[in-house]
C-alpha cells in the first residue's frame, strides 16, 4: 500500500511517498527557514503564500518514480498548525482525491510525529509512553495501541522548543533556536545554575521559569559565555524532560519509550534519555524527527487501514488535540 502524505502545517512544505507504513520512498521538504530567519520567528501570512509556491513541485518531486494509480490513499495534516497554511495541504489533498477517487484522511501533526517512530521500526509492542517535543508542544502521551492515546501531560507555559528558540533570541545564536542552542553549546560546559520547575505529583512542564532565569542572568552580566549559558539550559530543560519520561515510562509499566517531534532531533536529549532509561527507546532519524510529510504517510496507512477515512469536505483544525 503506497500513501502520499502531505505535510504544510507550519514553515515546511513536505510531500512524501511511504509504502506499508514503514518505507520511505520519497521524501521531499521544501524549508522556509531563511524566508522567516529575518523576522526572527515564522510569518503566518508569508508561510501559507510559500506553501502555495511550493507544493506542486514538492508533489511533483515527491511523485516523480511513480503514478497516481500506484497510490491506494493521501494523508494530508488538517491541525494543530497555522490556519492558512493547513489549508493550502488539505486542498491539494482534497483535489488530488477527488481526481483520481483515490481515499484521503485527514491527520493529525503530533500523530503524525509519533508515527515517524514506525518509519525506522516496524515492530513496536503496545502500550508505550511517547514524548512529543516540538514548537508548540510538550506533551507525555500514553500510547495503548494505534489512534488510541491518554495525554498524561503537556506544557502549562512555553513548550521545549519554544523555550530553545526564546533561549536562542536571549543568547543571540541565530535562528531556528534549538539547533542553534545545540550548536553553541557543544563549546561550553553546564555550569549555570538554572532551575528546574519539576512540578511535583504532576506529568506536566513548565519552561517559562528556566526562560526567565535565563534572561535575568543575561541583563545582570552574569553570563560570561554564550556557549556555557546555551549548554547550561540546555542540560536544564533535557533533565526535565529526560527524568519526568522516565518516571511516567516506569509507573505505567510499558514496554518502550518513544520520542518525537522537532526537539527529538536534539543530540543530547537522546543521548540523555537512551543512558537513564531502563527501558528499550526509540528515536527517529534526525530528518524524521523535524516536520515531514513521510510520518504523515505512516500515520495516514493506520487511518486508512482502520478504516477512518475523511470525506471531501475535510476542514483544518489550527487548534486539534491528540485526545
Ligand atoms: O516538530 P517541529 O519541526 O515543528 C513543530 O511542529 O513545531 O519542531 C520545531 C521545533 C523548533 O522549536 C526548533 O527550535 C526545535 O524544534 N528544534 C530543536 C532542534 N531542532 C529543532 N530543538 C533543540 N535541538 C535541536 N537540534
Ligand atoms: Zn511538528
Amino acid at each position: 500500500m503506497k500513501i502520499l502524505g502531505i505535510e504544510t502545517s507550519c514553515d515546511e512544505t513536505a510531500a512524501a511517498v511511504v509504502e506499508d507504513g514503514t518505507r520511505i520512498l520519497s521524501n521531499q521538504i521544501a524549508s522556509q527557514v531563511e524566508i522567516h530567519a529575518r523576522y526572527g520567528g515564522v510569518v503566518p501570512e508569508v508561510a501559507s503564500r510559500q506553501h502555495i509556491l511550493s507544493i506542486i513541485p514538492i508533489i511533483k518531486e515527491a511523485m516523480a518514480k511513480y503514478t497516481w494509480e500506484d497510490l491506494s490513499g493521501i494523508a494530508v495534516t488538517i491541525g494543530p498548525g497555522l490556519a492558512g497554511s493547513l489549508l493550502v495541504g488539505v486542498n491539494v489533498a482534497k483535489a488530488i482525491a477527488l481526481a483520481w477517487g483515490l481515499p484521503i484522511t485527514g491527520v493529525n501533526h503530533l500523530e503524525g510525529h509519533i508515527y515517524a517512530n514506525w518509519l525506522d521500526s516496524h515492530n513496536i509492542d503496545f502500550p508505550v509512553v511517547c514524548l512529543i517535543v516540538s514548537g508548540g508542544h510538550s506533551d507525555l502521551v500514553l500510547m495503548r495501541g494505534h489512534g488510541d492515546y491518554v495525554v498524561l501531560g503537556r506544557t502549562r507555559d512555553d513548550a521545549a522548543g519554544e523555550a530553545f528558540d526564546k533561549a536562542a533570541r536571549i543568547l543571540d545564536v541565530g535562528y531556528p533556536g534549538g539547533p542553534a542552542i545545540e550548536r553553541a553549546a557543544k563549546g561550553g560546559t553546564a555550569s549555570i545554575q538554572l532551575p528546574r520547575a519539576w512540578l511535583k505529583g504532576s506529568s506536566d512542564f513548565s519552561f517559562s521559569g528556566v526562560k526567565a532565569a535565563l534572561l535575568r542572568l543575561v541583563e545582570a552580566g552574569k553570563v560570561s559565555s554564550v556557549a556555557d549559558g546555551a549548554a547550561s539550559f540546555q542540560e536544564a530543560v533535557i533533565d526535565v524532560l529526560v527524568t519526568k519520561t522516565v518516571a511516567v515510562a516506569k509507573e505505567r509499566r510499558v514496554r518502550c519509550i518513544l520520542l518525537a517531534g522537532g526537539v527529538a532531533a536534539n543530540g543530547l536529549l537522546r543521548k540523555r534519555l537512551v543512558e537513564r532509561s531502563p527501558l528499550p527507546v526509540l528515536v527517529p532519524k534526525s530528518i524524521l524527527c523535524t516536520d515531514n510529510a513521510a510520518m504523515i504517510a505512516t500515520c495516514g496507512y493506520y487511518r486508512l487501514k482502520a478504516g477512518k477515512t475523511s470525506g471531501l469536505d475535510l476542514d483544518v483544525f489550527p487548534s486539534l488535540k491528540l485526545a
